[in-house]
């Protein structure tokens, strides 16, 4: 979810004000995602790089966290949302790992759409804590493989994303599901995140829609003749095939 700030300094705005419109985008993405029977929805809310912003927008973005579980969970329960959070809550405030805990209890029972608030993480960090719990669960290492390893990842609840979006006009993962996004689809934005929508949702899902997914394979038609090839110009690296390139 990025663009937040950019967001707000075209108005001439503080930064806050982009985070507090991008907390809006959210609840509204997330009735969207739900109405179209999308079952998992992950959004990068705080990553672990993240404390390096200064003070004051740090303690900011964790006052919004707050207010924004207080004014939208009632309505995301009763929407059968169920909320879940990946990332290292032993070292953020009691405060906020209580609400993010609490969040996670009080819709537990929930299963319409699983949404991941990715807090405090780190595609890294997430690959070495499940090493360090295969190794504190007695895995030995002839045993460890992938399948294994993915039992230990914080997300082992979900299926791997089919479809990575990132806003904001940057094209980088920035540390994000690095282990789960090995076969994503990706989909790169320039739409600043308070302005992602519902049809900006639904722009994202016609893309993937248009996309070969081979997982290695040369897939259906054959001869690894790119589904892609200039099938969708918002693809970065489509017009050469490279991406269908059974990779
Ligand atoms: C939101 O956007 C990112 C966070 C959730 C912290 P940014 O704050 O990165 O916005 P830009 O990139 O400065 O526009
Ligand atoms: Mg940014």
């Amino acid at each position: 979810m990025d663009g937040n700030g950019r967001w707000a300094r075209k108005r001439l705005m503080p930064r806050g004000v982009g985070h507090k419109a991008g907390v809006d985008a959210l609840v509204k993405v997330v009735q969207a995602a739900a109405d179209r029977g999308i079952g998992y929805l992950t959004v990068f809310a705080f990553s672990s790089e993240n404390w390096k912003r200064p003070e004051e927008e740090v303690s900011g973005l964790m006052s919004l966290l707050l207010v924004a579980l207080s004014k939208h969970l009632t309505r995301l329960k009763a929407d059968g949302v169920r909320i879940r959070i990946a990332g290292d809550l032993d070292t953020v405030s009691p405060r906020i790992r209580d609400a993010l805990r609490g969040a996670e209890k009080d819709t537990e029972d929930n299963s319409r759409l699983v949404l991941t608030v990715a807090f405090n993480y780190g595609g890294r960090w997430d690959i070495v804590q499940a090493c360090r719990a295969a190794m504190a669960a007695g895995v030995a290492p002839a045993e460890l493989d992938e399948p294994t390893l993915a039992r230990f990842m914080t997300m082992s609840y979900a299926p791997d994303p089919d479809l990575f979006i990132r806003t904001g006009g940057e094209v980088r993962l920035s540390n994000f599901l690095l282990w789960q996004s090995a076969y994503a689809e990706f989909f790169f934005t320039d739409c600043l995140w308070p302005d992602f929508d519902a049809a900006e949702l639904d722009k994202a899902v016609a893309s993937f829609a248009r996309r070969e997914r081979r997982f290695g394979d040369v897939g259906a038609s054959g001869q690894g003749e790119g589904a892609l090839g200039g099938a969708d110009d918002d693809l970065t690296c489509a017009d050469d095939g490279s991406v269908a390139g059974g990779r």
